[in-house]
């Protein structure tokens, strides 16, 4: 299992991290066999498994939930849990209540998208015992701020900011990065000049390491399909099928067979009295 110095010493040797999101047990067991090297409860799970418009439903609850059945899942896996919207922007008090939900029910360390605000909490949590993973770029949880989903750092004060806000969160003792929807080459040169491992999504080749959500690569998502997403498998097609053939299986009488039922009850035999 991958720990928080794993990060920095992959980036050191030039191997790629591989991140892939996670939010339940079944599927969390299915990765735990791969050679993913870390996995992310991400509070995208609001948009993929419960169907909201955005992230900024996901509560603190959902997020405990879900971390606590991948955990039971993927036993060999490092889990990343995202802090969900503004869970983190209040008291120091309720921001460590939610931070100490998500470590007790499994996380091993903990994710945050901005810099500004936050570099603070972020060194009171890693010096609480707590590892960060930052967050940058196209911030999900901002969306109403940033005017909708869209590529960020593009203009150069853009990028200069994004470049210090990264400094930061790293000053700050983040051990990872995740830069989300940023130009490749800014993406690139941030890698260049940090020493933590920087983990893209839409931020081209050359950041440390890449994460995709579950159900995009594996292409189950019907109607999401962002320019930065490659389907590794047609998901909902092998789905859609399967359970077709099911249907038509047990209305023609195809399903169940012998093989699939229990045989004959069997009668216990009582001593009978002469
Ligand atoms: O919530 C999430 O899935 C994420 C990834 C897109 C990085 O934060």
């Amino acid at each position: 299992m991958m720990n928080v110095f794993d990060f920095g010493k992959k980036k050191a040797a030039g191997e790629k991290i591989t991140m892939i999101t996670c939010y339940d047990y079944t599927s969390a067991r299915i990765v735990d066999k791969t050679g993913i090297d870390c996995l992310l409860v991400g509070d995208s799970l609001a948009m993929t498994m419960h169907g909201f418009e955005s992230t900024l439903p996901a509560t603190v609850d959902m997020m405990a939930l879900a971390t606590a059945a991948v955990a039971r899942g993927a036993k060999d896996k490092f889990i990343v849990a995202d802090l969900p919207f503004l869970s983190y922007r209040k008291s120091l008090s309720d921001n460590m209540d939610a931070a100490l939900k998500l470590m007790q029910a499994g996380a091993h360390a903990l994710k945050l998208e901005g810099a500004e605000g936050n570099t603070e909490f972020v060194r009171h949590l890693v010096d609480s015992g707590v590892p960060v993973m930052g967050h940058l770029g196209l911030t999900p949880q901002s969306v109403n701020v940033l005017g909708g989903y869209r590529v960020q750092g593009g203009t150069d004060a853009a990028a200069e900011r994004l470049m210090e806000d990264a400094k930061a969160l790293q000053d700050a003792g983040c051990f990872a990065l995740v830069l989300e929807c940023v130009p490749a080459d800014l993406a690139a040169r941030i890698s260049q000049e940090l020493t933590i491992a920087t983990i893209g999504i839409g931020a081209g080749a050359d950041t440390d390491g890449q994460v995709l959500v579950f159900q995009d690569l594996l292409g189950l998502n019907l109607d999401f399909r962002p320019k930065f997403v490659k389907k590794f498998a047609e998901g909902a097609a092998l789905f859609t099928d399967a359970i077709e053939q099911y249907n038509k299986d047990v209305k023609t009488g195809e399903f169940p067979h012998a093989e699939h039922s229990f045989g004959p009850r069997r009668v216990a035999k009582t001593a009978r009295r002469a």
